[in-house]
């Protein structure tokens, strides 16, 4: 498969509806994020010297949010190569298409959650970095 989306990686913040109870983060489509979500996913209990992602997706776009803890995501796009932190519920990490990444430095009570607008598809991913440069060419 040869399609592919344009890579767009941006930080979004959320708000916080905040009283005297605590706190509520509402994530609504067409306002924090640009998609129907069709899958949810999160990633917890990873060990602070593992590194997940290392990969690309061709048509996928997600939502990444560290609803606990604090995790780095390492974006490479376009030629940009920009790490991120996620270290707050408040904001979230919107990645769609061609975006290489890797998630690293899990705090040991984080929580990754993922909104995406596809279900799991094997074929969407680009897993081999050499491939993720060729194609993004
Ligand atoms: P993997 O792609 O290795 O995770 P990461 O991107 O964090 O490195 O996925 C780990 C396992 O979970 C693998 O066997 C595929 C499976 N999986 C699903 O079944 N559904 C999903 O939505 C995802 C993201 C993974």
């Amino acid at each position: 498969m040869s399609t592919f989306i344009q890579p767009y990686v941006k930080i979004v913040n959320f708000k916080v509806h905040k009283d005297t109870r605590g706190a509520l983060i509402a994530l609504e489509e067409g306002h924090e994020f640009p998609f129907v979500v069709r899958r949810v996913y999160y990633i917890f209990g990873t060990l602070v010297d593992i590194s997940r992602g290392k990969h690309a997706h061709r048509l996928l776009k997600q939502l990444l949010v560290a609803t606990s803890g604090s995790v780095n995501i390492s974006c490479e796009w376009d030629g940009n190569n920009e790490n991120f932190k996620l270290d707050s519920p408040d904001k979230g990490l919107l990645i769609e298409g061609l975006v290489w990444r890797e998630m690293h430095h899990f705090t040991s009570d984080a929580v990754l959650m993922v909104l995406a607008d596809a279900p799991y598809s094997e074929s969407d991913y680009i897993r081999n970095y050499d491939d993720f440069l060729r194609v993004s060419k």
